[in-house]
Parts: structure tokens; sequence; C-alpha cells
């Protein structure tokens, strides 16, 4: 049976893809972001996923305004980046597994999830930001990935409680896979962020750290807050944070925090990655 090895935050800023690029990972305004990831470096070593679900939120380069899907799922052989304009080298393509997408869409669609499938998907830097994160040098860790697409783009955006949902609903179907794989649950973006308009740089502290709490054990407590409170508390990008509501969904039992960096500012982001594992033993997956 497939299982669950964990779930990892992070965000997915081009400035970061630039930075790798560039090789800055010690420069003094990097290195307190770029140290967050020895342990995670170490936590995958000791790991060994061989699929990572991943979370993120396109930003133009797969879906346009004229056709946004709220859910999109990948169900493709590889999933290939292109130019975004953002100056960072196009990353190398990514593999997928169709098989375990197939697995897992017709599970969220039994589950009366009206995603959209696609067979052919581009991922952009909030994909391949990440994975360069996770895995340095672009072998990916020699892993598969299910790209998961929220729409955090084009308003009405799907709320923190449903995004908690699609988690939940993607990690039964992960522990319902008959194959004896090592799954990881990755949600991208965040946190607090704004790039444009008059709160341009827009930074909340204060809201980050009760997300960072409260998304470890008590994600119902975020589930308060509509996606226009979180325009108005995280910033008009900050709504990413809808994909670590996703990721955490698709944790089982009790959940403990194995590593958290939080670094202001990286670009216009309040930069975060976290680390979390699941307790099997304590309790089971909420209904
Ligand atoms: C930045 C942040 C993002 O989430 C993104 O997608 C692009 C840019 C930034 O802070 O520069
Ligand atoms: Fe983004």
């Amino acid at each position: 049976m497939a299982r669950i090895i964990g779930g990892i935050a992070t965000t997915h800023v081009p400035a970061i893809g630039k930075a790798i690029a560039e090789n800055k990972q010690d420069d003094p305004y990097w290195r307190p972001f770029f140290k967050g990831f020895d342990f995670v470096h170490g936590w995958l070593a000791r790991n060994r996923p061989d699929i990572a679900v991943v979370f993120y939120n396109d930003h133009g380069l797969n879906f346009f305004l004229d056709k946004l899907p709220t859910f999109a799922v990948g169900a493709a052989q590889t999933y290939r980046n292109e130019d975004e304009g953002w100056g960072i080298p196009v990353a190398r393509s990514i593999a997928g597994d169709p098989a375990f997408s197939w697995h897992l869409i017709n599970s969220l669609v039994a589950d009366e999830f009206d995603i959209t499938i696609c067979q052919e998907m581009l991922v952009d830097h909030a994909v391949t930001v990440p994975m360069a994160l996770m895995w340095p040098g672009q072998s990916w860790g020699g892993i598969r990935i299910v790209p998961v697409s929220i729409n955090t783009v084009q308003h009405p955006l799907p709320s923190m409680a449903r995004c908690l949902k699609l988690g939940r609903s993607i990690g039964n179907a992960i522990e319902a896979y008959q194959q004896d794989v090592r799954v990881l649950v990755v949600g991208t973006g965040g946190l607090s962020h704004q790039l444009d308009g008059t709160r341009a740089g827009f930074i909340n502290k204060e809201f980050d750290q009760l997300c960072l709490n409260k998304i470890v054990n008590e994600p119902e407590h975020l589930t308060q807050y509509s996606t226009h409170d979180l325009v108005v508390k995280a910033g008009a990008q900050g709504v990413e944070f809808l994909n670590w509501m996703a990721m955490r969904g698709a944790l089982p039992g009790h959940v403990v925090e194995m590593h958290r960096n939080y670094h202001i500012p990286i670009s216009n982001t309040a930069a975060a990655t976290v680390v979390l594992e699941s307790r099997m033993e304590a309790t089971q997956r909420a209904a």
C-alpha cells in the first residue's frame, strides 16, 4: 500500500530560482532562507519519497484568465516548464506518474470534486522553484509528481475549508493506492505578500505566525477566514496559503512539526518553509 511520508510547504518566489541559477545561496541576503533547507535535504534523504503530490497555483503559464479551473489535476507522462519572463533558466522536465494520477482523479470525482483533468500541463515557477529547493541540481530526486493546481488568481477562489477537504480527499486516495510507494505532499506559495496595487509590499507577520501555528494541528481554525479575509490579512497573493491548506488536509492522523523557517523578506514575500509528519497511532484522519 502507498504511504504518506509527510508534507512540505514552501514559498515559490521566482527570484529564488534566479539566486539558484547564479549560485547566490551563501550571499547575506539569501543565506537565512537557503539555510532553512539543510534540514529539508536531510529529511528527504531519510524519507525517500517516490512520488510528490504538489499543490500549487499556476500564474498564467498553463492557465490564463480566459479559462481558469478551480482545481486541476495533472495526468501527464512529463511536465514541461517554459520561460515565464522572470529571467530564470527554463527548468528540466519533471516526470509524471499517469497511473497514480488517474487513481487520484477517479477517487476525487467519486468524492464529488469536479476537477479539470490535464493530460498535458506546463508547470510554472510555483512547481519548479520548490522542486529545485528540495532537490538541488535539477535531479528532482528521481521522483515523479502529480501537480494539483488551485485557482488563487481569478476570484471567486475556493474557500480555505474547500481546499482542506480537497487535501483530505487526496490523502484518502493516496492511502488507498495498492502499490508500495512513498508519497510526499507539497504545498507551495505564500506566506503574506502583495505584488501590486497600493498595498504592494504588504507583509503581515502576525497573521503568518498564526497560520504557521494553526496549520499543524488546528487547520479548521483557519477556515473561519473567507478568501476575502485572506486577501485583507495576507495580501492579494498571500491567498496562495490555500495550497498549504490542501497539503495539510492530505496528512493523516496527528501531525508533528519537524521544521520551520520564517524569513522576511524574500523579494516581496514573507518566506516560509515547514516540514510536517503524521503520527498515525495517535488519532485517525477526520472524516
Ligand atoms: C513573488 C512572489 C510570488 O508568489 C510569485 O508567484 C511571483 C513573485 C515575489 O515576491 O516577487
Ligand atoms: Fe506566486
